[in-house]
């Protein structure tokens, strides 16, 4: 699997969220490396739930700094949050009962959604924040 390698284009500019960004990345890279070596479904369920779990605790910071800013599109990036959320929770299922999805299946969907939801989604609204103080 491509490792997903940080560079500054991944920068929102916002210190606690590029944290929270680069450790999303490593879990990625983790997933990608126990698929790889065949480490074995519990070991890339265990890690799939991490990223679900921490995926949650991530969006909830954005939102709640996004709410503290009154930064106006709130409400479809709340919308894009909760999609993958969805998303993944039905991956984690259809995994989970042997259906039509394979573990490098969900690992290009995480990959293409967290790259492109930072890139394009968060890197957005890093200038409103930081101007109305979220650092
Ligand atoms: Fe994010
Ligand atoms: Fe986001």
């Amino acid at each position: 699997m491509e490792t997903v390698i940080w560079n500054s284009d991944f920068e929102v500019g916002i210190k606690t969220i590029d944290e929270q960004h680069k450790r999303l990345v490593m879990l990625l890279n983790s997933l990608g490396k126990a698929i790889e070596e065949n480490q074995g479904k519990d070991a890339i369920m265990g890690i799939v739930e991490e990223m679900k779990k921490y995926s949650v605790y991530h969006f909830k910071t954005e939102e709640d700094a996004m709410t503290a800013t009154d930064y106006p599109k709130l409400s479809p990036h709340k919308q894009e949050h909760d999609a993958f959320i969805e998303h993944v929770l039905d991956a984690v299922d259809t995994l989970e009962s042997g259906g039509k999805i394979t573990p490098s299946e969900v690992w290009n969907f995480l990959r293409t959604w967290i790259t492109k939801h930072i890139l394009e989604t968060d890197k957005a609204y890093g200038p409103l924040l930081i101007a109305r103080g979220i650092s």
